[in-house]
């Protein structure tokens, strides 16, 4: 039997930039998905959707022609089309149990590689910065250069205690939007009026790199006027509900700053929120007061692994 496991992901900053060559900052998180692969002669078990995705990616990489039959058991904490990685975890872990199955040897990059792949039958035109945090784990400074070179940099720090206590995840539920219509809808405004989205590419960009050496002094203050100014530029190109947006004011009425995290939604429901305040239970008031459901987490966890 070969299991593995791979964390979900949220951005910190810097989602749908990214799409368009700007850096993303990332964290895995402590939600996982497993994947485990037995083999098996006779009837094949489930999941042929996951499977007709996967093989012929695995299959063309190492040139072979057939796989030997086996069980596919799939069990994710991560709740699917909410921003968190769930498809890229799966695909993930996955991927590295049927090498492993295959008794090919592989490294991170080839995971990392093939899961981009499967991203892309997924989401269309992935940046490959969800794929990269969920395999690396930890926090990763994301860059797509070019189709070719994307600069996957894993950040030698963590978030300070006192900083990473304060943040939760409201899950304000599944988006009627999939990733990959959120990224067209962002594509469509930039035809039709590049003035805006270059505006909040260039912003995000700024703000971005400045929560890199937010989060590594520690500075409060500034954490929580970034994650504002973020959420606003990404209301800017469309991606955050009237809904979630009434959600995400009285955070910040109440002191706090909070933001999608992830492709978001434009009808109702955009997926989970990163959430900060100083005081923690504040978040969890407006969440109970609003019926969302809201967790902890832990911000830059191990990425891949194999499990016992
Ligand atoms: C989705 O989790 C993040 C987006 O930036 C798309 C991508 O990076 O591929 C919206």
């Amino acid at each position: 039997m070969i299991k593995f496991s791979a964390p979900g992901k949220i951005h910190l900053l810097g989602e749908h930039a990214v799409v368009y060559g700007k850096p993303a900052l990332l964290a895995a998180i402590d939600l996982r998905a497993t994947v485990t692969i037995e083999s098996q002669t006779g009837h094949l078990s489930g999941k042929e959707y996951l499977r007709k995705i996967i093989e012929p990616i695995v299959k063309k990489s190492l040139s072979i022609k057939k796989i030997p039959p086996y069980k596919l058991t799939i069990a994710s904490q991560i709740p699917t089309g909410s921003g968190l990685g769930s498809s890229a975890a799966i695909s993930t872990a996955y991927i590295a149990a049927l090498l492993s199955f295959l008794k090919v040897e592989w490294d991170l990059s080839l995971i990392n590689d093939l899961t981009y792949k499967a991203e892309e039958v997924f989401h269309g035109n992935p940046s490959g910065g969800d794929n990269s945090t969920i395999v690396f784990g930890g926090l990763i400074w994301f860059r797509k250069e070019s189709p070719e070179l994307k600069i996957i940099h894993p950040i030698d720090f963590s978030i300070p205690p006192q900083l990473s206590k304060n943040f939760i995840l409201i899950n304000t539920g599944t988006p009627k939007e999939s990733t990959k219509e959120m990224v067209e809808k962002v594509k469509k405004l930039n035809d039709r009026n590049p003035k805006v989205v270059n505006r909040f590419l260039e912003d995000q960009e700024v703000l971005v790199r400045e929560l890199l050496s937010v989060i590594k002094d520690g500075n409060e203050n500034r954490l929580i006027q970034i994650i504002k100014a973020g959420e606003e530029n990404l209301e800017s190109i469309g991606v955050v509900s009237p809904y979630v947006t009434s959600v995400i004011r009285k955070i910040e009425k109440a002191g706090g700053a909070a933001k999608i995290c992830g492709a978001g939604g434009k009808t109702k429901a955009t997926g989970i929120l990163l959430a900060y305040h100083p005081k923690k239970a504040t978040l969890e008031k407006v969440a109970e007061l609003n019926n969302l459901p809201c967790f902890n987490t832990s911000l830059g966890v191990e990425g891949i692994r194999i499990e016992k």
